[in-house]
């Protein structure tokens, strides 16, 4: 089993184009393992507990539950819309959950892990929450949002995290595909070096606020929202789960197959999966070759500025798509930012990449290629006439951008993907104002010609649906279809190879799959 997650999304605001981007991502790779011949298990959801959250739903005057539902609707509903596919959905509320997260913690505090200790601390009153150096404005102080700040000895829990930064290290350095790409190694190990020492604190105190997981053995505590979160990688996956849970088999998909593959965003990398989560693992008894591998990617940026509430300049995924169209936002969530790094993001260049590639490109294929064949040759597609020196330049094409395609999606470079699929239908275009099958079709005597032209434009058409269809899998399905050979979306990717349209073969009825998107004339 190939097990795949992404970071479960807080719950304390609507969704956002990074949201989106990230659990896009993790379905084209999940639809792209299961046409690989991978038995693929894919877990998203929700992280729904924390102080913030307890704010925001106190600010509206809901109680914390009714307001994380709503929230959690709206993140269901986009991924419906926008065709994310997932196996596994983890809300961090469901009880199923939260009793894992308590087997965890009465298991580490049965191993003597856990301990109990009282730090001083930097308190605001008017915010009711304790001050890191982060809180600090430029000036060192601490602004006026904070109020009264006061010094506050507060007594918690602790994971004994220290116990496990020297395995983690070497971990670090015997595993060079711990972390992709690999060029995040460095920042990681750095860190771990720096937190060496110090001690995980896993516990909130009850009387602070209580939108929580109540510890198993100290009811006055609820548990930090970060150990929570994280342990949703092993409990959805059935983790110590109750045989009538309705939760996976854990060994399944846990252990049988390739390590689990967590797809996160960079600003989460340090520390919470890059130190948290293995210490956790290796401190509940998880064994080095079963600790997960971290696929960390970049952000979207507008205008090269960070997206963010104060900024006001966050880009709704949902009006993306009622505006786009689903395949265009998916298209471009996957087609302009290489996996690890960061991309601007620019509504017209979604318009421009969907138009270019696919309504113009593809699109024109796709209508010289169906509509030609049903014109010209009544639908029936033959292998006709003698080879030519242009028909095998374009299959050697289709080999090469056949073989780019896999070896860019094998390691998650999705843009790469697209690239390799758009070199081969650009090649395709250029065949077909070659060799003219609109003026071959004037010469009866050139039929053969024309089939066999034909036949290679179809041919094309057929495996770029099946290299398009982790990201696009309703236009592939529909392309599928007018080619008469819905059983292409069930290829392994392993079979792409020439001849997947046979001798004889008839096609259906051919429409426009890639309409263009239109955008509102500017006023000048
Ligand atoms: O961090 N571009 O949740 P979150 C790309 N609940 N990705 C982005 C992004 C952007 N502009 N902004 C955010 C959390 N993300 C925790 C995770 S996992 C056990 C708990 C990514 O809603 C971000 O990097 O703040 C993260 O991977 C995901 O969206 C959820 O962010
Ligand atoms: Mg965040």
């Amino acid at each position: 089993m190939f097990f795949l997650t992404t970071a479960i999304d807080y719950t304390n605001g609507s969704p956002h184009i990074g949201h989106a981007y990230e659990k896009v991502l993790a379905d084209v790779i999940a639809r792209y393992r299961r046409l690989c011949g991978d038995e693929v298990f894919f877990l998203t959801g929700v992280d729904q507990h924390g102080q913030k959250v307890q704010q925001s739903a106190e600010a509206r005057g809901v109680d914390p539950e009714a307001y994380v539902r709503e929230i959690t609707a709206r993140f269901v509903a986009l991924w419906e819309k926008l065709g994310v596919q997932y196996d596994g959905w983890a809300e961090t509320i469901d009880p199923r959950h939260k009793a894992c997260v308590r087997a965890i913690l009465s298991d580490l505090h049965a191993k003597g892990a856990l301990y109990k200790k009282s730090v001083k601390a930097l308190y605001s009153v008017r915010q009711e929450q304790y001050l890191t150096d982060r809180d600090r404005d430029a000036d060192g102080g601490f602004g006026p949002e904070w109020g009264e700040v006061v010094e506050m000895e507060e007594e918690n829990w602790y994971y004994k995290l220290s116990d496990h930064t020297a395995w983690l290290l070497g971990h670090i350095d015997s595993t060079p595909d711990f972390i992709l790409p690999a060029f995040r190694k460095n920042e990681l190990r750095n860190a771990v070096e720096r937190s060496e020492g110090i001690d995980l604190c896993i516990s909130r105190p009850r009387h602070r606020f209580q939108w929580g997981i109540e510890f198993p053995f100290d009811p006055d505590y609820v548990t930090y929202v970060w150990f929570d979160a994280l342990i949703n990688y092993i409990s959805f996956a059935g983790y110590r789960a109750a045989e009538n849970a309705d939760l996976p088999d854990f060994d399944r998909v846990w252990n049988d197959g390739p390590r689990a593959l967590h797809i996160i965003g960079k600003d989460i990398l340090v520390p919470a999966h890059g130190i948290y989560w293995p210490c956790m693992l290796k401190g509940i008894g998880f064994p080095d070759d079963r600790m997960p591998q971290l696929l960390v990617h970049g952000w979207w940026n507008i205008r090269g500025e960070k997206m963010s509430k104060s900024l006001g300049n966050i880009v709704d995924p949902d009006a993306l798509a009622d505006r786009f169209g689903s395949d265009a936002v998916r298209y471009y969530l996957v087609r302009d930012i290489t996996t690890g790094r960061d991309a601007d993001f620019d509504p017209e260049r979604l318009v421009m990449l969907y138009n270019t590639e696919l309504a113009n490109e593809l699109g024109n294929l796709c209508n010289r290629a169906l509509n030609m064949t049903k014109r010209f040759t009544g639908g029936i597609l033959t292998s006709g006439g003698e080879d030519h020196e242009e028909d095998s330049a374009l299959r050697h094409s289709l080999a090469t951008a056949t073989a780019a395609w896999r070896a860019a999606m094998d390691k998650y470079d999705v843009a790469a993907g697209l690239e390799a699929i758009n070199r081969h239908v650009v090649h395709c275009n250029g065949y077909a104002e070659r060799t003219k099958p609109w003026e071959l079709k004037k010469e009866p005597a050139r039929a053969p010609r024309l089939a066999r032209v034909l036949q290679h434009l179809a041919e094309s058409v057929a495996h770029a649906a099946v290299m398009l269809s982790p990201v696009l899998p309703d236009a592939a399905a529909k392309l599928a279809g007018q080619l008469n050979r819905p059983e292409l979306m069930n290829l392994n990717a392993g079979d792409l190879q020439w001849g997947l349209l046979p001798d004889g073969h008839a096609i259906q009825k051919p429409s426009p799959v890639f309409p263009r998107i239109l955008t509102e004339p500017t006023a000048d």
